[in-house]
C-alpha cells in the first residue's frame, strides 16, 4: 500500500469472449466496494477494470459466430460496461486491450525488453488449452491429454516462439515474497506461490506465430508473430497508470522515472485461479523492463455450487445476478460482500440470500424508517436542536472497526461492524422509549436528544453503508436533507440539527421473490 493516501487498484480484464457473470461480478464488486470505502476514508482513488481482447479463445468465438473479432469485442465490451452501470460499479476507467494506447505501451514495452537482451527465440514444443489460455507439458495433463484447471482437451503444438528469460528473474521474486510478507494475500495463496518456485521456474513463451494465430498485438521486432494474450492483457495495468507514453521518442517514455502517473499499482484483486500469472509472469516481467512491481495482490475465493466453480455450472440454481431485479442492485452487493469472508470459498444458496436480505430491512431499514417518523410525528420532521451526541462513541468504534477490517480487505467484517452499530442504535431505541418521553412534558429535553441522536447515527450508517449500497443510501442521504452521502469525515462533522427529514417508501421492503411460491 502506497503511504501517500492515493489507491491505485485494479480487477482482471474479463475475456471478451462470453457474457458477464456471477464471478465476474464478484471480483468487480468486491474492488468496487474497497474503491468506495478508501474514497469515504478520503483518499485519491484510480479504479480500473476492462477487457481483455486478443488471443485465441476471441479469435475462435468471432469465428463460431461468424463475426470479425472486433465487432465481437465491441460487442462484448458493451455488455460488461452495461453490466457494471446496472451493479453500480464506480470505475475511472474501462480499458480494452485493442486501444491503440495499449496496444502502442505493449509494443514499447516488448520493444524495451529485446533491447535489454531480455528475449530470445527457440522452438516451442508442447501442450496448449486454448479455454485457458496457457500451455502445458505433457506431465501436467490429465487423462486424454485434458488440461488440468478446465478438464477440456488441449492441443499439441510445435512452433517458433520468443521467449522472456523468466528463468533469471527466479531468486529475485522469491526474495521480494519473502521480504514482503503481505505481498501476497492471502497467506494460502503466497504460500502456493513459494511452494510453485520451489521449482525451477522456466523461461515463458511471449509470442505466437501469425500462421496459428492472427488476432494479437503484432511483435515490434517481429511482424511474423504476435504477443501472447496474458502478457499483453497484464501490460493493461501499466497503460492505465500513464506511466508510459509511447508516443515520446523511447528514451524519454519514463522507464526509470513514473512519478507522475498511478504506477506502481497498490492493489491488483483477482480470483485465486489467476494468481501464478498475477504473481510470477507480470513481477518477473516488470523486473525485466526495469520498473517496480505491483504493490500487492489479493487474491479471493469461488462462488460454488456443491463442489463446482459457479460460473462453470449454475444448475438450476437461481443466478443470484438475476435477484437485482426483484431486490435491487444493493441487496446482492450485500449478499455477495457480506456472505463470503474474502479469499475463501463460499456457497451460494437462495435461502441464505433471503437472510440476509432480512437482516438489511429488519435492521438498517427498519432503524431508518422508525427514525425518521418518529422525527415527523413528535418534532414536526425537523431534527431537534440538540447534541445528538448520544452514540458518538459507538460510531468512532464502529468507523476504526470497519477501517481496519477494510484494511486487510475483510470486507465481510467490515460490514459486519456497520450492521452492529445499526443494531445498537435499534437497542438505544428500546432503552431511551421516546414514545413514553413524548407522553411526559418534563422529559422534552430527553426526547430531542434521542432523536438527534438517531438522526447524527443514520448520518453515519449512511456513510458506512454507502460502499456496498451506494443507490439506497443516497435515498437516506436525500431524506435526511443532504444532497449526497458523507464521507466518513463528514458525517461526523456536519450539523444536522434544525434540518428538515422527508419520510419514504422503506429502504428495503419486504419482498415475496418471485420463485419463493415455486
Ligand atoms: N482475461 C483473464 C484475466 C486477465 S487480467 C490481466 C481472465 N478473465 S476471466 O473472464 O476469465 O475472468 C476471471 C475472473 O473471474 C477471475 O477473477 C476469476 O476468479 C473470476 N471468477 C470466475 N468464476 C468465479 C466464481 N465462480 N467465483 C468467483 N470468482 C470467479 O481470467
Amino acid at each position: 500500500m502506497s503511504d501517500d493516501g492515493r489507491r491505485y487498484l485494479t480487477t482482471p480484464i474479463y475475456y471478451a469472449s462470453g457474457e458477464p457473470h456471477l464471478g465476474h461480478a464478484y471480483t468487480t464488486i468486491l474492488a468496487d466496494v474497497l474503491a468506495r470505502f478508501w474514497r469515504q476514508d478520503g483518499r485519491d482513488v484510480f479504479f480500473l477494470t476492462g477487457t481483455d481482447e486478443h488471443g485465441q479463445k476471441i479469435q475462435e468465438e468471432a469465428a463460431r459466430r461468424g463475426v470479425e473479432p472486433l465487432a465481437l469485442c465491441d460487442e462484448m465490451a458493451e455488455r460488461f460496461a452495461a453490466a457494471w452501470r446496472t451493479l453500480s460499479i464506480s470505475h475511472d476507467r474501462f480499458i480494452r486491450t485493442t486501444e491503440p494506447e495499449h496496444v502502442a505501451v505493449v509494443q514499447a514495452f516488448l520493444q524495451r525488453l529485446w533491447d535489454r537482451g531480455e528475449i530470445y527465440e527457440d522452438t516451442y514444443r508442447g501442450w496448449y488449452c486454448v479455454h485457458e489460455e496457457r500451455y502445458w507439458t505433457a506431465k501436467d495433463l490429465g487423462p486424454d491429454n485434458a488440461c488440468p484447471d478446465c478438464g477440456r482437451p488441449t492441443r499439441h503444438v510445435e512452433e517458433k516462439n520468443y521467449f522472456f528469460k523468466m528463468s533469471t528473474y527466479q531468486d529475485a521474486l522469491v526474495r521480494h515474497i519473502r521480504e514482503n510478507p503481505d505481498w501476497i494475500v492471502p497467506e494460502v495463496r503466497r504460500n502456493e506461490i513459494l511452494g510453485f518456485l520451489q521449482n525451477p521456474l522456466e523461461d515463458l513463451s511471449i509470442s505466437r506465430p501469425k500462421s496459428r494465430l492472427r488476432w494479437g498485438i503484432t511483435l515490434p521486432f517481429d511482424e511474423d508473430h504476435v504477443a501472447y494474450v496474458w502478457v499483453d492483457a497484464l501490460i493493461n495495468y501499466l497503460t492505465a497508470s500513464g506511466a508510459i507514453d509511447p508516443s515520446r521518442p523511447p528514451a524519454e517514455q519514463g522507464w526509470d522515472d513514473v512519478s507522475g502517473s498511478w504506477w506502481p499499482a497498490d492493489l491488483h484483486l483477482m480470483g485465486k485461479d489467476i494468481i501464478t500469472t498475477h504473481a510470477v509472469y507480470w513481477p518477473t516481467l516488470l523486473m525485466g523492463v526495469g520498473l517496480p512491481v505491483q504493490r500487492q495482490i489479493l487474491a479471493h475465493g469461488w462462488w460454488v455450487v456443491g463442489d463446482t466453480k459457479m460460473s462453470k455450472s449454475l444448475g438450476n440454481v437461481i443466478d443470484p445476478l438475476a435477484l437485482r431485479d426483484d431486490f435491487g442492485t444493493d441487496a446482492v452487493r450485500w449478499y455477495l460482500m457480506r456472505e463470503m469472508p474474502t479469499g475463501s470459498d463460499a456457497s451460494y444458496t437462495p435461502e441464505r440470500f433471503l437472510t440476509r436480505y432480512d437482516e438489511l430491512g429488519n435492521v438498517l431499514g427498519n432503524l431508518a424508517s422508525r427514525a425518521i417518523s418518529m422525527i415527523g410525528k413528535y418534532r414536526d420532521g425537523v431534527v431537534p436542536d440538540a447534541s445528538g451526541t448520544g452514540l458518538d462513541a459507538q460510531v468512532a468504534e464502529t468507523f476504526a472497526r470497519a477501517r481496519e477490517a477494510m484494511e486487510q480487505y475483510k470486507v465481510h467484517e467490515a460490514l459486519a461492524a456497520a450492521m452492529d452499530l445499526a443494531r445498537t442504535a435499534n437497542g438505544y431505541v428500546e432503552d431511551r422509549q421516546p414514545w413514553s418521553q413524548a407522553k411526559d412534558p418534563s422529559q422534552a429535553g430527553d426526547l430531542d436528544e434521542t432523536l438527534a441522536t438517531l438522526a447524527r447515527t443514520l448520518l453515519a450508517l449512511c456513510a458506512l453503508f454507502e460502499p456496498v449500497a451506494p443507490g439506497r443510501m443516497g435515498d437516506l442521504a436525500g431524506r435526511l436533507g443532504l444532497d449526497g452521502v458523507p464521507t466518513l469525515e463528514q458525517a461526523r462533522a456536519t450539523d444536522l440539527r434544525r434540518r428538515p427529514v422527508t419520510k419514504g417508501d422503506p429502504l428495503f421492503p419486504r419482498i415475496e421473490p418471485s420463485w419463493a411460491s415455486d
